[in-house]
């Protein structure tokens, strides 16, 4: 019930918990930072999601977010890593506006009681959109923190009904063969493959992304749909999906298939576990003074630990990378 007061308004501090009203400032202070950090006012960026067909917004998810400050959307947009488009960072924004994105369907299959095709515009109403920001961390030693827009895979898995035998999950990705001039060069044996363990699937951080900065993905970013699993390193959030697949084997990913020495199937970020090749013990966080600029130090499980390190109990972290 409202009750109209006359006189000034209280402040919140004086009707909300200290503590309550402290992470509620920090949280809006968030949030503008998100909009600045796109080049927009919060007030514009507010106003932004009323227009534009390729808005695409979400309720701002403070459980799942992390408070540091995102990357600037043209880095977030500009220095990528999608093979299909090419190697170098630049050649997925040059070449990725040939990706067709509609129509497009994602298959749910294996040990499920309903196996379904799904479109993607259904797939965009099938669980409540929620901002969360997130940190990435690439195996290459560089970071990032996105403001992705989607929903936990387990609202999709959920809806298939697993079955007793599924184990792991399978990720296949898009291979559009006229479009990606990187599938010529035998990089990877395309298409691009990953997987999870059924629990890491589940676990509610494992993001179905559909959008960023409260837009639809830039197609270098993976659009129409792509995974965010961000206590793991980059490779394992595979971009344009096409089917998810699930199993009772361990999938073999096309980074393990390509050099199982370097890149494991667990992958979690770990700084005391150093790529063969060279450490995992610092980051260059994007954005953050180039390649001069002091690194930032790695974190166990990227800073998820809390959430996610009790899924690896008993698990020796060294031999399963
Ligand atoms: N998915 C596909 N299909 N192809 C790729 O080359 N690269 C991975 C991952 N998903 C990749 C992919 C790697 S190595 C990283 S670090 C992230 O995407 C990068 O995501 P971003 O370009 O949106 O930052």
């Amino acid at each position: 019930m409202l009750i109209r007061k006359s006189g000034p308004e209280p402040l919140s501090s004086e009707i909300t918990p200290e503590a309550v009203w402290q992470s509620r400032r920090e949280w809006m202070a968030r949030a503008s930072m998100v909009a600045a950090a796109a080049g927009l006012p919060a007030w514009a960026s507010r106003r932004a999601f009323a227009q534009g067909a390729d808005e695409l917004p979400g309720q701002p998810s403070r459980e799942y977010s992390v408070m540091d400050k995102p990357t600037e959307l043209k880095d977030i947009t500009s220095y990528n890593n999608y093979y299909e488009f090419g190697v170098d960072k630049d050649q997925p924004a040059e070449n990725a506006g040939k990706l067709q994105t509609r129509p497009w369907t994602v298959s749910v299959e294996g040990e499920v009681q309903h196996p379904k095709t799904f479109d993607i515009d259904t797939l965009l109403k099938l669980a409540p959109l929620e901002e969360r920001v997130y940190r990435l961390r690439c195996v290459e030693g560089w970071s990032m923190v996105i403001p992705w827009v989607g929903y936990s895979l387990s609202a999709l898995l959920k809806q298939v009904e697993p079955t007793g035998n599924a184990k792991y999950v399978e990720f296949t990705t898009v291979e559009q063969r006229e479009n990606m001039p990187g599938l010529r060069y035998p990089v990877l044996d395309w298409p691009y493959v990953e997987g999870l363990r059924m629990d890491e699937a589940m676990h509610p951080l494992s993001l179905l992304v559909f959008g960023l900065y409260g837009k639809v993905l830039p197609n270098q970013n993976g659009a129409p749909l792509r995974l965010a699993v961000p206590w793991k390193y980059g490779f394992k959030s595979a971009k344009s999906l096409v089917r998810i697949r699930l199993v009772e084997r361990q999938p073999t990913s096309s980074w393990m298939q390509a050099a199982s020495n370097e890149y494991g199937f667990y992958a979690n970020v770990n700084p005391d576990v150093p790529h063969p090749r060279w450490s995992q013990a610092s980051e260059r966080r994007i954005g953050e003074g180039g390649f001069f600029a002091p690194k930032r130090k790695t974190v166990i499980f990227n800073g998820y630990a809390d959430q996610v390190a009790s899924l690896y109990q008993g698990m020796d972290l060294k031999a399963n990378y």
